[in-house]
């Protein structure tokens, strides 16, 4: 079997392995030189600007209240005195979502009863339900939540009484 160079299709073959070991042994030869301007400043992908930054912070029932997904806004919620920032979870907590009735409050008794009923949420102006008459199921029940809360979203605060900040 003979290499003929005459051949077009060799021809070609054996230019463009030479450009291969070319590419390999001389790699900075080909590369340009500069960035070029187009990708300078055209990245379509970067963000139009830093997303809001999320602050540890403390929280009462009253300034909870406003984070319940209304406008746009933030969805925080609270089991046991931890906050979660479930924002992600729009379409449960968000208006008119299965669970919205816990958005923006202490939702810790509807965990732990698996009821999303008026009566398991404490009003934002009385003192934080203590949770006392909870059986230990319930309290299993409730901690579960949490540690299902903690997995898929972020802990953003603790939540106190009203009078405590
Ligand atoms: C009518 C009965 C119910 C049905 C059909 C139902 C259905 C569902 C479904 C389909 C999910 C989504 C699971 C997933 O994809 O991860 C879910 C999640 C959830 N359910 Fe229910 N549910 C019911 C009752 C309740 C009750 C009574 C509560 C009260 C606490 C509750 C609290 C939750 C919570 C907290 C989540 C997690 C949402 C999240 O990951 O952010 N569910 N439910």
């Amino acid at each position: 079997m003979s290499f003929d160079l005459g051949l077009p299709v060799n021809t070609a073959l054996l230019l463009y392995v030479m450009y291969c070991i070319q590419r390999i042994v001389w790699p900075s030869a080909s590369a340009p030189k500069t960035v070029p301007n187009e990708f300078k400043s055209s990245y379509t992908w970067m963000p139009k600007g830093h997303p809001p930054t999320l602050l540890f912070k403390t929280y009462t029932p009253k300034t909870l209240s406003p984070f319940n997904g209304q406008n746009g806004q933030r969805i925080l919620l609270a089991i046991k005195g931890i906050v979660y920032d479930v924002t992600a979870g729009r379409n449960f907590y968000g208006p008119g979502g299965m669970y919205a009735n816990f958005a923006g409050r202490d939702a810790s008794r509807g965990m732990a009863k698996q009821s999303f009923e008026e009566d398991m949420l404490t009003p934002i102006d009385q003192p934080l339900d203590k949770l006392e008459d909870l059986t230990g199921e319930e309290i299993d029940n409730m901690r579960g939540w949490m540690d299902h809360f903690s997995n898929k979203y972020i802990v953003c605060g603790r939540l106190v009484e009203n009078d405590a900040t």
